[in-house]
């Protein structure tokens, strides 16, 4: 299938057929078939894992700071083994586990749909301090490194991504894969869209870590499909490869592996019982990939996405708090505070608070699909409920400028709710955060490749949002929606673009003691 990702048709049929609406909510008789509930973790019974470093290192660094900052590419640094850990325990560590009386829920640090956490993290790496050369699996539930192949295996990602140059230069690349199963069981078809969600609140997480910890940063989402899976050994029907993250910097490019990469045969504990295909996931991945370094050299040409045109209507300016204002929460304090709000207090947040955390999650992701730095393929639009010295009503970010332009005033409290699938959550909130896209552009511009870029960009800026709300000791959840009614409601602004992703904010009711915490 030669240059297949060209073609979106792939993308818009996927796209469609897992739009949610009143009707498809309703004629859907899916239900939870607790019996065969998929394990939340990867395990190779054969492969005793290595338990890392748990002392967690408190760099003191601002989360505000860590989520809006990266460290140029070209700094020399390379990360050892407690800074592995860190980066692991971090983004995808058990950080809480709450009983109830089927089993146990174990929270990890990174926000996800249902608490089904399918994404999946591997080490590719060179040699490094107190951590040899090799293929590893992040055993979250043990907390270790499963070391699948011994050596240097970091050329097999340079030719998979046409010599991308933070691959080519990174003493460390994690690779996250997505396992269908793991999320479809509740969500069935919906899930591919949760890949780019759940990844993203994952790498917001990962990114500031590695900000932190002086460690330059990259997302690439750009490279040969089957090369990478065939490294990781996963079943490619099951199991993908959804981003690659670049950590470190050396000036000499790894040696060139001369090692097969031969079948692993590992075997692995089976999730459920049996599982349930949906077929149309299976397509929509297929149609993304990329089937040559050549191909993946052209996808990283394409430049910068589209913005928004400059306001036409009302418009106010934010007003975020400078460095020297700021919380100075630390990240990794943040990280272990946050959890997705299960209420809001109808109560206001201030426009400081508010501006803040627009103006910090926004401050660019080094990525391959995002060129020039600071260049979005989201567009954010807000429905105001509670923000003091705003008039509630629906607004659209425009980054450049630092401000907020007003499409209709009124309060619409009822219709978030609905918005938001019949949620409370988004009718009780201060803000609420829609990640809106223009497709068509960006299919145009990345081919199919575009959707999972777009969905991945979302989940980024939602974790950057989860981190500066709860900095700001607010509470914010992730939420699904009504797609078309989104748009609908945005528009005529918002005439033509689709619904990405949305995310509410506000102040948290506290729950009382529901999570017990879980040290590394
Ligand atoms: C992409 C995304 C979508 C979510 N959608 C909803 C939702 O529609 N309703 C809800 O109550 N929680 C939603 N959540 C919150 C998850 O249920 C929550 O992240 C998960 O249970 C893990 O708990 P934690 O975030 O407290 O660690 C969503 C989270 C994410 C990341």
């Amino acid at each position: 299938m030669p240059d297949s990702n060209r073609h979106a048709e792939s993308a818009w049929s996927y796209h469609d057929a897992t739009r949610h609406s009143y009707a498809s909510i309703r004629a859907n008789p899916h239900s939870l078939d607790f019996a065969n509930q998929p394990l939340p973790f990867k395990i190779y019974p054969t492969l005793a894992p290595s338990r890392l470093p748990g002392e967690l290192r408190q760099t003191g660094v601002a989360a505000l700071s860590a989520i809006a900052e990266s460290v140029p590419f070209g700094t020399n640094s390379a990360p050892g083994l407690r800074s592995v850990a860190q980066l692991l325990y971090l983004s995808a560590g058990i950080t809480r586990q709450r009983k109830y009386p089927g089993g146990e829920i174990y929270f990890r640090a990174a926000a996800c749909t249902g608490a089904l956490y399918e994404v999946e993290l591997y080490l590719v790496c060179g040699d490094l301090a107190d951590l040899q050369a090799g293929v590893y699996h992040f055993a979250a539930a043990e907390f270790g490194l499963r070391r699948l192949r011994a050596g240097d295996y970091r050329s097999v990602l340079v030719e998979a991504t046409g010599s991308e140059p933070a691959i080519t230069h990174a003493p460390l690349i994690i690779v996250c894969t997505c396992t269908y199963w793991r999320n479809a069981w509740k969500y069935q078809a919906r899930t591919y869209r949760h890949f780019g969600w759940d990844n993203g609140t994952l790498l917001a997480n990962l990114l500031s870590v590695a900000a932190a910890l002086g460690l330059p940063a990259r997302v690439v989402c750009g490279f040969v499909d089957a090369t990478v899976n065939r490294l990781l050994d996963v079943d490619s029907q099951r199991e993908v490869a959804f981003s690659l993250v670049a950590l470190g910097h050396g000036s000499d490019p790894p040696p060139l592996c001369l090692r097969e990469v031969s079948p692993l045969g590992l075997e692995t504990v089976p999730l459920s019982r049996h599982e349930v295909d949906y077929p149309i996931m299976r397509e929509m991945h297929a149609a993304s990939s990329l089937q040559s370094p050549a191909e993946v050299a052209t996808w990283h040409g394409r430049g910068s996405p589209t913005n928004l045109s400059p306001p036409d209507g009302p418009v106010v300016q934010l007003q975020p708090l400078s460095d020297a204002e700021m919380p100075r929460d630390p990240i990794e304090q943040v990280i272990l505070r946050r959890g997705s709000s299960r209420q809001f207090a109808r109560t206001p947040i201030s426009m400081a608070q508010f501006s803040t955390i627009l103006d910090r999650t926004t401050r660019g992701t080094p990525a391959d699909f995002l060129d020039p730095i600071g260049s979005q393929l989201n567009q954010m639009y807000l429905i105001v409920h509670a923000v003091e010295g705003l008039d509630p009503g629906a607004y659209v970010f425009h980054r450049d400028s630092g401000a907020i332009e007003c499409l209709k005033r009124g309060n619409f409290r009822d219709q978030a709710g609905y918005l938001g699938l019949e949620q409370q959550l988004p009718a009780d909130a201060a803000v609420d955060v829609f990640f809106l896209a223009g497709l068509q552009p960006i299919f145009e511009q990345f081919g199919s490749r575009g959707y999972r870029a777009v969905q991945l960009e979302a989940g980024i800026l939602g974790g950057k949002l989860y981190l500066a709300a709860y900095a700001q000791q607010l509470g914010a959840t992730g939420l699904t929606f009504y797609d078309d009614e989104v748009i609908r409601f945005f528009s005529p602004h918002a005439a033509g673009k689709s619904a990405i992703f949305l995310v509410a904010v506000g102040n948290s009711v506290k729950q009382k003691h529901w999570l017990e915490p879980v040290a590394p």
